[in-house]
């Protein structure tokens, strides 16, 4: 099995919905590779640009969900298109599929296995997480980290600082929610593009 833990510049520390963050995803210089290491190679671009899309989708459908109808209206919008968003970011890439997950899920179809839940454990004790690539089999994952910006407080944060009818709808759509207690830096979770290698 491979690992590997790839630098990322410092440019990507934390920013996740602005585009000094996707742009650090896509433009760092590919390594040279090893024969062994090429199918790696292609799977980190492949993961790179097809987390970039899925970050610049849900981050746009959040801000205008936000703007008009606040945190109450924005999580519905989330619950609506946020599994269909992840699940189509990677779908008109054959042998490419997408989802998000977390050590803290506030949708339980989003919970880590087993795999996940090492990388993510380690990408926390990171700082800043950095973009992980793991081989299973004949797919690669690669996982690009989610750091807790202020506007994810407004529904990752202390609870206590939510308007009642955020809490109310959080407890309705999600009763298993455990994602909150955030603070600015922390790391949220991850995107993992699985790309498929033969
Ligand atoms: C308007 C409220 C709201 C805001 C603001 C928000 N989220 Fe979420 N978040 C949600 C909801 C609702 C879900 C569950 C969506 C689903 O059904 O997959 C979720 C799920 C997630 C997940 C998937 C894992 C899980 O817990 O199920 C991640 C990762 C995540 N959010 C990260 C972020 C980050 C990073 C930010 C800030 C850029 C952010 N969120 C801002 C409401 C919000």
């Amino acid at each position: 099995m491979n690992f590997f833990l790839r630098g990322n510049s410092a440019r990507n520390g934390g920013i996740l919905l602005a585009a000094a963050c996707f742009l650090s995803a896509c433009d760092r210089v590919v390594p040279e590779a090893k024969d062994s290491e090429l199918s790696d190679s292609s799977a980190e671009l492949i993961g790179a640009a097809v987390a970039k899309a899925l970050m610049e989708s849900l981050g746009g459908q959040l801000k205008g969900a936000l703007e008009s109808g606040g945190p109450v209206g924005a999580v519905e919008v989330c619950q609506q298109v946020a599994m269909p968003l992840t699940a189509a970011a990677g779908g008109s890439l054959e042998g490419v599929s997408v989802r998000r997950t977390s050590l803290k899920t506030r949708n339980p179809m989003n919970a880590p296995d087993a795999v996940d839940r090492e990388v993510l454990e380690t990408m926390a004790t990171q700082s800043p997480p950095q973009v992980t690539l793991r081989r299973e089999g004949e797919v690669t994952r690669y996982y690009q980290p989610l750091v807790v910006q202020e506007l994810c407080l407004k529904c990752h944060g202390n609870p206590a600082t939510f308007p009642a009818e955020l809490t109310s709808v959080l407890a309705s759509l999600y009763p298993e929610d455990t994602a909150t207690g955030y603070a600015v830096g922390d790391l949220r979770g991850a995107i993992r593009v699985d790309v498929k290698q033969p």
